[in-house]
């Protein structure tokens, strides 16, 4: 068991985050132990409810089963588990627990961070991008016709259990997204100022079958890194003024990306590493790495067999990216690599992108 815990000052709160290969019917038990009496409200995804459901022993009054899909992190939903939390009668004491994965983690977050101003919230990830990525942290959301994520707060959860035997029955596509995001913390290893050196390009590198089989400890000790990385940053900087802008790399293009297929075509992890690919070919152009390590990139990429994504016709993605909430008016901003793990912020007009 690897036992984690971020430490966010500017609230005085610290939160613990478990990984552990676990049987479901323990982990419940462990939720429950946490919950120590509370009553709560459970949100979980309706994938993970028709595979584990009955393990997991939540009565059907206490659960509200999401569709999956970006589609469900939305305005009607929302409300809808408001309203479930009314009529149980959650009180600040109380408490929600989303089951799922980014989609399941963000809105419930958002939920209870609004609920009577904010009751507590518990993450239990159970995609590769939600262990890896977004259920640590505190950012949630709900989406809106003008786009992703456009409403929302910085909400940190009281615990994360995060139980890597989830991932087995996880469908491929779903699998390689969480491996979008993971590529990215190894292009940004060196940014995120851990106090531990990682090396995760290494793990990376040495550990490609043993990820694509996806065998137990080995993902686990990949979540411990990614995690851990992405502590070192949130600490430092919750409310992404400054550091956190570096978890963007690959997204400005790769928000574009999943923006003109309509969040239908890709997953988010594979727009996130066409949006790497992006990155990689704009930092060369602007002189900022030398090709070397644009092919080395692209061969850390090429180990974890991502989907081939078509070229779109660039001034329409300028278009898009120039409305990414990152972008102001004038400028569209981008997380580019300037050395081997190491990146930086830039700013371009429209037209220096497309030189
Ligand atoms: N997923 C990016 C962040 O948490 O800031």
């Amino acid at each position: 068991m690897i036992n984690l815990s971020v430490n966010i000052k500017s609230e005085n709160k610290s939160y613990p985050i478990s990984i552990e290969n676990q049987s479901i019917s323990t982990m419940r038990e462990k939720i429950f132990s946490f919950l120590n009496g509370k009553n709560f409200l459970v949100v979980i995804s309706e994938k993970v409810e028709k595979l584990y459901g009955k393990e997991l022993g939540f009565e059907k009054s206490q659960k509200f089963i999401l569709k999956d899909g970006e589609k469900e992190k939305n305005f009607k939903n929302y409300k809808k588990i408001l309203e479930k939390a009314l009529k149980l009668k959650l009180t600040r004491q109380d408490a929600i627990i989303a089951i799922g994965g980014g989609v399941v983690g963000d809105l419930a977050g958002f939920a209870a961070s609004t609920y009577m101003r904010g009751i507590s919230y518990i993450q239990v990830p159970t995609t590769l991008l939600a262990c890896v990525d977004s259920s640590v942290g505190g950012k949630t959301a709900i989406d809106t016709s003008f786009g992703k994520n456009l409403v929302g707060t910085f909400y940190q959860p009281d615990i994360v259990f995060i139980n890597p035997n989830f991932l087995k029955t996880l469908d491929e596509r779903q699998f390689k997204s969480g491996m979008g995001e993971v590529i990215k913390y190894s292009f940004i290893e060196k940014s995120c100022k851990c106090d531990e050196e990682l090396n995760l390009t290494n793990f990376l590198s040495d550990n490609v079958q043993k990820i694509l089989e996806r065998e137990e400890k080995t993902l686990a000790k990949l979540i411990e890194i990614c995690i851990k990385l992405k502590i070192s940053v949130v600490e430092k900087d919750e409310k992404e003024s400054n550091l956190r802008k570096i978890l963007n790399l690959g997204h400005t293009y790769g928000h574009a990306v999943e923006k003109i297929t309509n969040y239908k075509k890709y997953t988010h992890g594979e727009a996130v590493v066409e949006g790497l690919r992006f990155a990689f070919n704009l930092a060369v152009k602007k002189n900022l790495i030398d090709k070397n390590y644009k092919y080395f990139a692209d061969d850390v990429i090429k180990k974890f067999k991502f989907c081939e994504i078509p070229k779109f016709d660039l001034p329409k993605m300028i278009k898009l990216m120039q409305m990414d909430k990152k972008s102001t008016s004038k400028y569209i901003i981008f997380i580019l690599p300037k050395d081997y793990s190491v990146v930086e912020e830039f700013s371009f007009l429209p037209e220096e992108i497309l030189l």
